[in-house]
This record gives C-alpha cells, sequence and structure tokens, in this order.
C-alpha cells in the first residue's frame, strides 16, 4: 500500500511543510486538485494539509467527505505563531467533536504577506485596511493585522512537523491510529 502527503497551498507555505513531511516519511507528494477520490483505496496513509483564509480552511469540506470513512492527518497552515486560542478558534469553525474524534488535527505556523494576495481576497483586504486604518480604538489584534500590510511575517520553520511525524511513525508502528 502506498502513502501520500496532499496538499492545498495559495501563498506557498503550506505546500513547504509537505514537502518536508513527504520528504521526512518518504510519501508521495501531491497537490489534492490532482487527486482523485476512486485513489482513496491505493493509499494506506493519507496527510491532507491546507491553508486557513478568512477563518475557513481551504477545501476541507471536500476532503472531509472524501475521507468520512478513512482516518486521516489534517494539518491547517495559518497566520498565527501557533497561538493555542486562535487555533481552537480554527478548529471549532472547521470541525465537529466527532470529525475531530476521527481524524488527527495538527496545526502549523504560516505567514501573511498581502503583498502576495490576489484577486477577492485583494479587494477585500483593500477595503478592511482602510476601515482599520479610519478606527479610532484599536484592539491589539487589529493593530497586529495593520502591521502585516507594511511587515509581512513569516513564521514557517520545519521543527512544527516533528510532532506529526512522530504521530504518523507511532500509528505506523502499531501504537495508535493516525
Ligand atoms: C486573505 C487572507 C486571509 C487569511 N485569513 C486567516 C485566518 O482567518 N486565520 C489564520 O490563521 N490565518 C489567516 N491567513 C493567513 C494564512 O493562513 C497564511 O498566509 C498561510 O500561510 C496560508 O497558507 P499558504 O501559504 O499555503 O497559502 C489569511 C491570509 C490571507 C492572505
Amino acid at each position: 500500500m502506498k502513502n501520500i502527503v496532499l496538499y492545498k497551498s495559495r501563498y506557498g507555505n503550506t505546500k513547504q511543510y509537505a514537502t518536508w513531511m513527504a520528504e521526512a516519511l518518504q510519501w508521495e507528494l501531491r497537490d489534492f486538485s490532482d487527486f482523485r477520490k476512486s485513489e482513496i483505496g491505493d493509499y494506506e496513509g493519507i496527510i491532507f494539509a491546507t491553508g486557513v483564509y478568512m477563518g475557513k480552511m481551504n477545501a476541507l469540506a471536500k476532503a472531509l467527505q472524501w475521507f468520512e470513512n478513512k482516518p486521516i492527518v489534517i494539518v491547517a497552515c495559518g497566520g498565527n505563531n501557533n497561538d493555542p486560542d486562535e487555533i481552537e478558534v480554527i478548529r471549532k469553525r472547521n470541525f465537529t467533536e466527532s470529525q475531530l474524534a476521527f481524524h488527527r488535527f495538527f496545526y502549523v505556523p504560516g505567514g501573511v504577506d498581502f503583498s502576495k494576495v490576489k484577486g477577492p481576497f485583494r479587494l477585500m483586504l483593500g477595503v478592511f485596511r482602510k476601515v482599520m486604518e479610519r478606527k479610532n480604538n484599536r484592539t491589539a489584534d487589529e493593530d497586529a493585522i495593520l502591521e502585516g500590510f507594511t511587515n509581512p511575517t513569516n513564521f514557517v520553520d520545519r521543527k512544527y512537523i516533528e510532532p506529526i511525524l512522530e504521530a504518523v511513525r507511532n500509528a505506523s508502528s502499531g501504537e495508535g491510529k493516525v
């Protein structure tokens, strides 16, 4: 049986993590867009990694439907630097409790560079920026977001895949489900 790391990545951070995981585990690596539902039966281990935009994990609805009978490892790559409260928001917003009990969920910190944003997101961010700049009593979070327009952040680090690799290796040595 084969194993695969699938990813969806707009700005490259999720793809970087997916590449590191595939290299470390010696698993196949593929963009989720090039994967077919009919192939699921060919694979034993599956990791699905995807970016978080406006609170939602990209293509997660499709992945949860495709893998409803097959437990997989699901990795979210977001803009926060491993903040437990923010990670909890992502979990709650994207999964039911039973989905979280069935699959394994991990978070890895990406980064934000608004200058790379194109299309409808760019328009939305432009409006958001104007509103924020005019706002009088901005919160610390809002200030941090505004900061992102001029100072891009990048928290991507290979060390964040270690807990994922450990879980996958323990599962394949029979110590638990992936
Ligand atoms: C338009 C936009 C919206 C975003 N919304 C969120 C969000 O709601 N929560 C979060 O944690 N990160 C958010 N981010 C940060 C992305 O998750 C981060 O850039 C991540 O690295 C994206 O993965 P990618 O590089 O593979 O596309 C957002 C980024 C952009 C550009």
